[in-house]
């Protein structure tokens, strides 16, 4: 089918993973293949992660984890989202680890199990200056108690989440840790003994290693890009999608012809202005149009006025370009390389913005 194209380089995300894995020493990985694994591909991606030796998965909520238990995948998942009474059964049927999020959710955890005799594993996400979901810091000494009362309770894991990981300033991120340690100092004074503690993602595995704990949470990174420009760049990480858009129309248009809505694009000389088969309901970011370019064979070129919802037009100059050939809308192969960072910075968005985004009528191409 005609149209853009997402493809999936599988060996560049086991490439990322084998990085972040050497990075982090001794701690094991969960990674992150919430919301169709950045864009990438939940099922196709946790397959491959799991082929290589990943032990822990995490999605947000409890349908994309039966989405990757029915396509046959068994390692531990982990869900993020605020835990929900209806799940709690499947949860133990189908070994899912709930997120204890809420001081309300441990009686809700507790009647369950009054009830069913069984009770889901989950983890205890400590609010410790995210202020989203997770026990406020000054709740966490009664919640640990009522845990450590209760073994019956199936608790395997305390964590909590950064806001300012992939800042160039740490000192909240250093005051965020502080107050986590403090919060495992209360659990081995109450001499609760929780299996797993983890704490990073893709911004402290390269900022702050030093709250790597029993498990890193990592997603950006492993697909390949870095969460912001704030943070160092030097792990050897590859874009794993290469995002693509076909040559569908060619037209020779002279000097002082105005392209797309509104007419804000006008050639400067006679030029060859083509149509690619992309559009913002692809995920292809629309305000990109105003400095933003493709890359074909190797070389720049820019986008030609507005990004309309199905199509845009680039300015190929006097160059020949070929309808049927894809343009590179970001990702890299051979010559042809532009990085969702670039773009993302330009734009004032992220990368996790335009990877996550990618979706309508684009089709994804797995390589293995
Ligand atoms: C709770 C939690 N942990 C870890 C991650 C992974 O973050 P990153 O993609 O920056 O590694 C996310 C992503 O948003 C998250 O919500």
């Amino acid at each position: 089918m005609v149209g853009p194209k997402a493809y999936i380089h599988l060996d560049r995300l086991i490439h990322n993973y084998r990085v972040v894995h050497d990075r982090i020493g001794g701690s094991s990985m969960m990674c992150v293949v919430k919301a169709n694994g950045y864009g990438h591909g939940a099922i196709e991606c946790s397959k491959a992660l799991v082929n290589e030796g990943c032990k822990f998965l995490a999605v947000f909520n409890f349908n994309e984890a039966m989405e990757l238990r029915k396509a046959g995948i068994q390692t531990n998942i982990m869900i993020f989202s605020r835990m929900q009474k209806d799940f709690l059964e499947d949860a133990v049927t189908n070994n899912i680890t709930m997120n204890l999020s809420g001081v309300n959710d441990i009686a809700m955890l507790e009647e369950f199990e009054k009830q069913t005799g069984t009770c889901p594993k989950f983890h205890l996400k400590v609010d410790t200056g995210m202020n989203r979901l997770g026990i406020p810091f000054d709740k966490a000494n009664d919640l640990l108690r009522e845990i450590s009362a209760n073994p019956q309770l199936n608790c395997e894991g305390i964590y909590s989440h950064y806001a300012t990981a992939d800042e160039g300033d740490l000192s909240y991120a250093e005051w965020q840790l502080e107050q986590f340690k403090l919060v495992l100092s209360l659990a081995d004074e109450i001499g609760l003994k929780i299996k797993y503690r983890h704490f990073s993602n893709s911004g402290t595995v390269i900022n702050m290693t030093e709250s790597n704990f029993d498990i890193v949470r990592v997603g950006m990174l492993l697909y390949g890009a870095f969460p912001s420009d704030e943070v160092p760049t030097d792990l050897d990480i590859k874009p794993v999608m290469e995002y693509r858009g076909p040559i569908v129309s060619l037209r020779r248009v002279t000097a002082g012809t105005k392209v797309s809505y509104g007419g804000v694009w006008e050639s400067r000389n006679d030029t060859t202005i083509g149509v690619i088969q992309t559009g913002f309901a692809d995920g292809f970011p629309r305000n990109w149009y105003e400095s933003g370019y493709v890359v074909y064979k190797g070389k720049p070129y820019p986008i030609a006025g507005r990004v309309c919802m199905d199509q845009f037009m680039v300015d190929f100059g006097d160059d020949r370009a070929e309808i049927g050939d894809e343009v590179l809308l970001f990702g890299e192969n051979g010559n042809d390389s532009l990085h969702m960072e670039e773009i993302a910075l330009q734009i004032n968005s992220t990368p996790y913005v335009l990877s996550t985004g990618i979706h309508g009528r684009t089709e994804r191409i797995y390589l293995p």
